[in-house]
């Protein structure tokens, strides 16, 4: 017998949400160009999907969003898009103060902030003591971030228990490791979205994207509509994780 009310499969299930969504936000620059504009005007409009997606996120229940916002290679661009990536960053965090407050987002920064300017980081000192109140959606900004660079952070800080005599190598394992990377006690991503055609990692998230499923999209990032990520989220929902079971 037919089933009543048998969930329509091209249908976002609400119960069956990836926990954590993480998106490398690839697109702006061509998005600007194909339109005859600045990249700078790419990067806004870039910067104004990431803030609709967070609250399409937010809204459907997704509990941790990661996005690479800037890479440790992104500094090989000339300044004034440098500068104009950080100055968006600026207004982001300025307006995020009231969202974090309203709707009780835990904002956190993955990445080496040395190089960041005393004012981005006193607004990111204001957020972070925003986040200890909090308890809603983790927002992971990785910013100046590299893959590769947050393993041998991690590496380091565990040689440096050794050498003070702290730990011995055989305390390494997994959790340990995981213990002292950028993502400790955030779960590893279910679902990376890539927007902008290219099909490659660009040194993100290294270490947590072992078992991640992937979607990579032409689709450029400004044109990643909530509608768009809403099928990506449907496509996600009938995939079979196997963890190398069978
Ligand atoms: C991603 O868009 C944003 C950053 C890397 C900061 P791009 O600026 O890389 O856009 P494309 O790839 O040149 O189109
Ligand atoms: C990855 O995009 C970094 C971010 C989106 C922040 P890139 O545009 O820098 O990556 P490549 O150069 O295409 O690998
Ligand atoms: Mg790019």
């Amino acid at each position: 017998m037919k089933k009543l009310f048998k969930r329509d499969k091209s249908e976002l299930d609400l119960n069956n949400l990836p926990q954590h969504v993480a998106i490398i936000m690839d697109g702006n620059g061509r998005w600007a160009q194909k339109r005859g504009l600045m990249r700078s005007a790419g990067h806004l409009q870039g910067s104004n999907r990431f803030r609709s997606a967070a609250k399409y996120f937010q809204r459907i229940g997704i509990k941790y969003f990661t996005v690479y916002a800037f890479s440790t290679d992104n500094w090989k661009r000339p300044k004034e898009e440098v500068d104009g990536i950080f100055e968006l960053l600026e207004k982001y965090l300025y307006e995020s103060i009231d969202d974090m407050k309203s709707d009780n987002i835990v904002l956190n920064f993955w990445g080496d902030l040395s190089r960041l300017s005393p004012k981005l980081l006193k607004l990111i000192g204001e957020t972070d003591e925003l986040s200890l109140k909090n308890d809603g959606m983790h927002v992971n900004v990785c910013l100046n971030y590299g893959g590769r660079a947050e393993i041998l952070r991690a590496a380091k800080s565990f040689a440096a228990d050794c050498r003070e005599g702290k730990l011995t190598p055989d305390a390494l394992t997994e959790e340990e490791f995981e213990s002292r990377l950028y993502s400790a006690n955030t779960p590893p991503p279910d679902l990376l979205i890539r927007p902008g055609g290219e099909t490659r990692i660009s040194n993100f998230l290294l270490w947590q994207l072992a078992y991640t499923e992937m979607v990579f999209t032409d689709v450029l990032w400004p044109d990643l509509t909530d509608d768009k990520l809403e099928k990506i989220l449907i496509d996600y929902q009938h995939r079979n994780r196997r963890y190398g079971g069978i």
